[in-house]
């Protein structure tokens, strides 16, 4: 399997479940459970959720099982460029296919670099909780409500304070690409993968306790009918192509993680279920980020349209009025920290084997290269909320005219990198790709590859077009 050597012979994941565990700890991270939320509660609730399912299901999920097979049959490269380029050249193509790989690769550096600072807020959460379950432990209360003795506006305000301080955010950024970064310096096998099936299961069972929790403590009926009653006249059309961008950005499409960590995966391993479940597992996982959300906005009477606020804001607030909730809020933004770090670690490493082998570099050095200019980078998303509020990175630009330096990144990842990859993958592996080769590594046969290859060749295509088309132009729509 190990044919340029790009791979070590003894790294890579050493079981099927192994992989499992780094792929959905990929796909899961902040995308569930700070945007999937928010987005639903700015979009009205169920309709956005089924247009979300609808879109997971027909392209996303086609999507994860293209991105993985590639890089698997892609020839011992453990790099999104060289596994596109092998592919194509076996079928007889030209290796400037693996264009689209580079894309990828890109876009998972820029993404890196502001998902760690969003990240630093989340660890910023997770110390000031820490120190609060530090307190109500000393005195005696562990089962005390969050936040004692401080007013809401205090509690609000703490973002405020967060944002206006620089060095705390560049602080706390650092911290977390130092973690980041010491994981994939590791290896595969022996950081990603040891990362990966400590923290997913971990993440689980908070998840499930404090779902639970806002089951019992919170407005649970309140919250199912808003997120599985469609309102269709919430459902605008730009709901639509936020959904399916939505849909990319959480399963970690058009970004090179599941490329590269497809690489790693055994020849035996078939990857039709396996991709299936790593998409089933990341639409779980979102479903209950809001299961677990709402239920505890709606009993505190807050605003489920709060926006990127709700859980740095709204949720200390809901904890505040809680029983328990000083812990429960220390284990809510724990799970969203172990969640951010699977995922972080999936965008160092792919940027990070590219290095390897476009630059002949051992994994140390590559890592160290890519972390560093990331965390350079996130540095101006951080100042971009203080120092640098004004700069309008692409003020020319009319979609990302009032953008500041962090979301402009976003927009540009999500809006045109992510689904121009994504296209030229689905057309590529649609239509160009060795039907027979494809056929082979997706371990797929007779209706069901046919489904599939005709969503990657047919539908696929249409649809993320027309995300590219009309997140750029939305004037269109
Ligand atoms: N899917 C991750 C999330 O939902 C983010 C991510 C994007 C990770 C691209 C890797 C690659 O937070």
């Amino acid at each position: 399997m190990v044919g340029s050597g790009a791979v070590a012979a003894n790294d890579g994941w050493s079981s099927r479940t192994a992989f499992l565990m780094a792929a959905i700890g990929a796909a899961v991270g902040l995308g569930n459970i700070w945007r999937f939320p928010t987005l639903a509660g700015e979009n009205g609730g169920g309709a956005f959720v089924l247009v979300y399912v609808v879109c997971v299901a027909l392209i996303g999920m086609p999507m994860v099982l293209t991105e993985v097979l590639l890089g698997r049959a892609g020839g011992g490269h453990a790099d999104a460029v060289g596994s596109v380029a092998d592919v194509a050249e076996r079928s007889g193509r030209s290796r400037k296919w693996g264009a689209f790989g580079l894309i990828e690769v890109i876009a998972a550096f820029f993404i890196l670099s502001f998902y760690s600072v969003v990240a630093g807020w989340v660890l910023n959460y997770v110390f000031l909780s820490g120190g609060d379950v530090l307190s109500v432990v000393l005195a005696g209360n562990p089962l005390s409500p969050a936040f004692v003795g401080q007013s809401q506006a205090e509690v609000t305000g703490m973002m405020g304070t967060l944002f206006s301080s620089p060095g705390r955010m560049i602080a706390l950024h650092s911290l977390f690409m130092a973690v980041t970064l010491g994981i994939v310096m590791l290896g595969v096998g022996g950081g990603i993968e040891k990362a990966a099936t400590w923290l997913m299961p971990a993440f689980f069972v908070l998840l499930v306790l404090i779902t639970i929790y806002g089951a019992f403590a919170g407005s649970f009926a309140e919250a199912v009918v808003f997120l599985f009653t469609p309102n269709f006249s919430a459902l605008t059309p730009l709901a639509v192509n936020e959904a399916l961008g939505q849909a990319f950005f959480s399963l970690s499409l058009g970004s090179a993680a599941l490329i590269t960590y497809g690489s790693y995966v055994p020849a035996r391993v078939s990857l039709g279920s396996t991709a299936a479940m790593i998409a089933a597992a990341d639409t779980g996982v979102a479903l209950l980020a809001g299961l677990m959300i709402f239920p505890i906005v709606f009993a505190a009477g807050l605003d489920p349209a709060a926006g990127p606020a709700l859980i740095f804001q709204s949720l200390p607030v809901a904890f505040q009025g809680m029983p328990g909730g000083a812990l429960v809020g220390l284990a809510f933004f724990l799970l969203i920290f172990f969640a951010a770090l699977t995922s972080s670690i999936s965008l160092l490493e792919g940027p990070t084997a590219f290095a390897m082998s476009a630059f002949k570099l051992r994994r140390g050095p590559a890592a160290i290269l890519v972390a560093v200019l990331a965390f350079a980078i996130g540095i101006a998303c951080a100042l971009g909320y203080n120092v640098w509020s004004d700069v309008r990175p692409l003020a020319f630009w009319s979609v990302f005219e009032n953008t500041n330096i962090l979301d402009s990144i976003d927009g540009v990842t999500g809006k045109l990198m992510l689904p121009l990859a994504g296209l030229g993958l689905a057309v590529f592996t649609g239509w160009r790709a060795d039907r027979r080769l494809v056929e082979a590594e997706s371990g797929l046969s007779g209706a069901t590859f046919v489904l599939w290859r005709g969503l990657v060749a047919w539908l696929a295509p249409v649809a993320v077009g027309l995300i590219l088309l009309f997140g750029l132009f939305p004037g269109l729509l």
